[in-house]
């Protein structure tokens, strides 16, 4: 078979390993505690604030179609995962499905995907906590607190702070235990509660109109306006859409924990889906309530803005309670993604389309070579850069890697139609057409900038694979046995 074309089969990768089983403990109780413990993060806490500032109350409509894309990818998600129980992201179910090379794209974008949320997560964090402190009667300088795109702003040190704590957790081989995960998650929705409980009855209607200040928007192709002299509209309904769908992602840790489900059929998919509706009916009453009790334009350019909107209300001591919530919950999400990182370079190295050497890992069982390279550079970009730059990225590595779960649904569905589905996504032309188009069409309603760099950034991937992953794949040397 040509190289770009070679598949793993199904039967290898799932086949029981060599060695103890993991024990098999997980309820669906425990997988929605761990996916909305994923979810729940920066998105909604901050981001919400970018994508009212783009759509302005539309950002209503953006939330609902960011969930119906996710909801879609998460039943993709729920199919294979549960086909394939011990394998585990959408990086291994390419490389089952679509050959090697569409896998080595999907490897590299969630690369940055899972390293550029640990950057967003933590600048978003960072809002949070400098607000916090402030409330609390300690300024931080602005040099420290924000990087130069902030005027008298260096370096985000509070951001650099918070991914210094949590690998050293990781380097320590702490894993998330699921009783810690479990209190966090519900700090964490305690927190939304309580701002919708106080926001709601502050709501102002008048502040939904107009609806759409910057209307729907639309896709826009890289060069547009040099090729065909159609300038970009990078504002509205759909740019705001691209961008919250940072709000949505994470339930994809939940298939790696596949191998410990006591009953993968039943509990991964009520898991998967649950965890997704908890959270999109969450954010649609979050959003309303924020919009309702504050016009999107006064809290669009906060770096709080949940805590923001509750201190203009005059609610300092709820506004004190969100920021904290925040500040002891947001590292969940950092440690699920640094952790996932590390696991997709294990993954490519031990199929041999990273150098080998990369998988090795300490006697507390942590890679410590690839969790501090990818530590420093997580860090170093937090520093400066802006959250939505940071979140825009992130979303174009994980578009790709949805667009891929979406086509892989159908492509197996019909190869392989007979292959035992514990669970079955249904209408899988539809879902797996929605999960594609909806992908393609946020990418391309993600800013020209981002385009680019992701283009760049799989360019350069690109090159590696051809000079030396395409040659040194255990596929390539006859390691395995092919599909
Ligand atoms: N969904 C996660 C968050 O919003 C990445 O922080």
């Amino acid at each position: 078979m040509a190289f770009w074309n070679r598949r793993r089969s199904i039967d290898v990768l799932t086949a029981p390993r060599e060695g103890p089983a993991l024990k098999k403990t997980l309820g669906w109780p425990h997988l929605i505690a761990l996916g909305v413990g994923a979810i729940v993060g920066t998105g909604i806490l901050t981001l919400i604030g970018v994508g009212a500032g783009l759509a302005g109350p539309g950002v209503m409509i953006s939330f609902a179609l960011a969930g119906l894309v996710c909801a879609c990818a998460a039943l993709a998600y729920a199919e294979l995962s549960t086909m394939m129980p011990a394998a585990g992201s959408a990086y291994t179910y390419s490389y089952a499905v679509l050959g090697e090379m569409f896998a080595w794209v999907v490897g590299w974008s969630l690369i940055l995907e899972y390293s550029l949320v640990v950057s967003a997560v933590a600048v978003g964090w960072s809002g949070y906590a400098v607000g916090f402190l402030e409330g609390l009667g300690v300024a931080l300088p602005t040099a420290l607190a924000a990087g130069p795109h902030v005027e008298g702003g260096l370096v985000n040190l509070p951001a650099v702070f918070i991914i210094a704590v949590v690998t050293g957790l990781l380097l320590l081989g702490t894993r998330e235990s699921a009783t810690l995960n479990a209190v966090l998650v519900v700090i964490k929705i305690a927190a939304l509660v309580v701002f919708v409980a106080i926001a709601l009855p502050a709501f102002n209607p008048e502040n939904f109109s107009p609806f759409l200040p910057n209307g729907f928007g639309a896709p826009t192709l890289p060069f547009q306006e040099q090729l065909f002299g159609i300038a970009p509209v990078q504002t509205g309904v759909m740019a705001a859409a691209a961008i919250i769908f940072f709000a949505f992602y994470g339930f994809d840790a939940i298939s790696t924990a596949a191998e410990e489900t006591k009953n993968p059929g039943r509990d991964l998919s009520i898991g998967i889906v649950g965890s997704m509706v908890i959270c999109t009916a969450l954010y649609l009453i979050v959003a309303a309530a924020a919009i309702g009790a504050s016009p999107p334009a006064a809290f669009a350019q906060s770096e709080e803005p949940l805590a923001f909107i509750l201190r203009e209300m005059g609610q300092g001591t709820a506004a004190q309670w969100i920021a904290a919530s925040a500040v002891i919950a947001l590292p969940t999400v950092l440690l699920a993604f640094l952790f996932g990182q590390s696991r997709i370079f294990l993954g490519m190295s031990r199929d041999g389309l990273l150098p080998r050497g990369l998988a090795k890992v300490s006697n507390r069982g942590v890679p410590v070579v690839v969790t501090l390279f990818t530590a420093v550079v997580v860090a170093g970009l937090a520093g400066i850069m802006r959250l939505d730059e940071l979140a825009s990225l992130a979303n174009a590595g994980t578009l790709a890697a949805f667009f891929a779960v979406g086509l892989s649904l159908i492509v197996l569905r019909l190869r392989d139609p007979n292959r035992p589905r514990p669970f079955r996504a249904p209408l899988f032309w539809v879902v797996g057409l929605i999960t594609m188009v909806g992908c393609l069409v946020f990418f391309f309603s993600l800013r020209t900038q981002t385009q680019v760099w992701f283009l760049i950034w799989n360019v350069g991937g690109l090159a590696v694979y051809l000079a030396w992953s395409a040659w040194n794949s255990r596929l390539a040397k006859g390691e395995e046995t092919q599909a």
